[in-house]
């Protein structure tokens, strides 16, 4: 089994993480030299599904809330292994679509301690990641996914921000977290998303002054805004659009691309 580039987009709620992981899944899908991929939603508020126009009845979080939910009340088959149940419900859950499989965390935590549960999902999820040859994780907003260490397996961590403070501020704890945390990413990118040409700059500067580096802006494109507002899936918008042309530059930039 080889190993997947896992490359994970992060930053505070709303600055468009979701729509960068459906531009470069799109920038990838373009490219003639088909990799297996494999995208992840693993922001629980799952809207990746909706912006891809996939359609998604079953996650992660579900599936491993029923094996608590069955531990619990003691229903579980007698000689069946937790961990080989949890597998085949787990694998039961990935989409495997023309292009691209995807997986979708949904809610993972339930109430109380499951440690056991939760450790035996680690194991499954690192062994079918390993599945891939690139791995795209919309993450959740903010800085939770650092302390459950969701990001562990990142090789190229993506932080998203949008052109205010709040945004650039998070995107620095993210930076700052993951390694107080000790999650040991190779490369770390800043990307401006809604912004203006104009402040592309200010954004290099800004990220050379923090040590990260910027992998470029996209600028706002009402064609995106139409798209999720009417549910067409952002793979399908025209491949001259100014948000995709930029985020072509951006995957080049990190590596996704030639
Ligand atoms: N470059 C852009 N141009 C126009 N609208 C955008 C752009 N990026 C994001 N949006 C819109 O902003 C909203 C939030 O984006 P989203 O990708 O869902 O953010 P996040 O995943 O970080 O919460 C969505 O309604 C999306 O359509
Ligand atoms: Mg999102």
């Amino acid at each position: 089994m080889g190993k997947a580039l896992v490359v994970s987009v992060s930053g505070k709620g709303g600055v468009g993480k979701t729509t960068l992981v459906a531009l470069l899944l799109k920038a990838i899908l373009e490219r003639d030299n088909r990799k297996d991929i494999l995208v992840v939603d693993a922001d629980p508020a799952a809207n990746l599904p909706d912006v891809l126009g996939v359609r998604v009845e079953k996650t992660v979080g579900m599936v491993a809330n029923e094996l608590k939910r069955k531990i619990e009340k003691g229903q579980l088959p007698i000689g069946v292994s937790k961990s080989d149940l949890l597998e085949a419900w787990v694998y039961s859950t990935l989409l495997e679509l023309e292009d691209f499989d995807m997986l979708v965390m949904g809610r993972t935590e339930g109430e109380g301690c499951y440690c056991y549960v939760n450790s035996i999902l680690t194991r499954i999820l690192d062994t079918l990641l390993s599945n891939y040859d690139l791995v795209l994780m919309d993450m959740e907003a903010g800085l939770e996914h650092l302390s459950r260490r969701t990001d562990k397996d990142v090789d190229v961590m993506v932080i998203v921000t949008d052109p205010s403070l709040m945004g650039f501020k998070t995107a620095l704890r993210i930076k700052e977290l993951a390694k107080e945390v000790h999650i040991e990413v190779k490369r770390i990118y800043i990307v401006g998303n809604r912004f203006p040409a104009s402040m592309e700059k200010r954004l290099k500067e800004w990220a050379s002054k923090k040590g990260v580096e910027a992998a470029g802006i996209i600028p706002d494109d009402p064609l995106i805004a139409e798209y999720n507002l009417t549910g067409k899936s952002l793979l399908d918008l025209p491949n001259n659009s100014p948000a995709f042309t930029s985020a072509k530059e951006i995957a080049k930039k990190i590596g996704i691309i030639d």
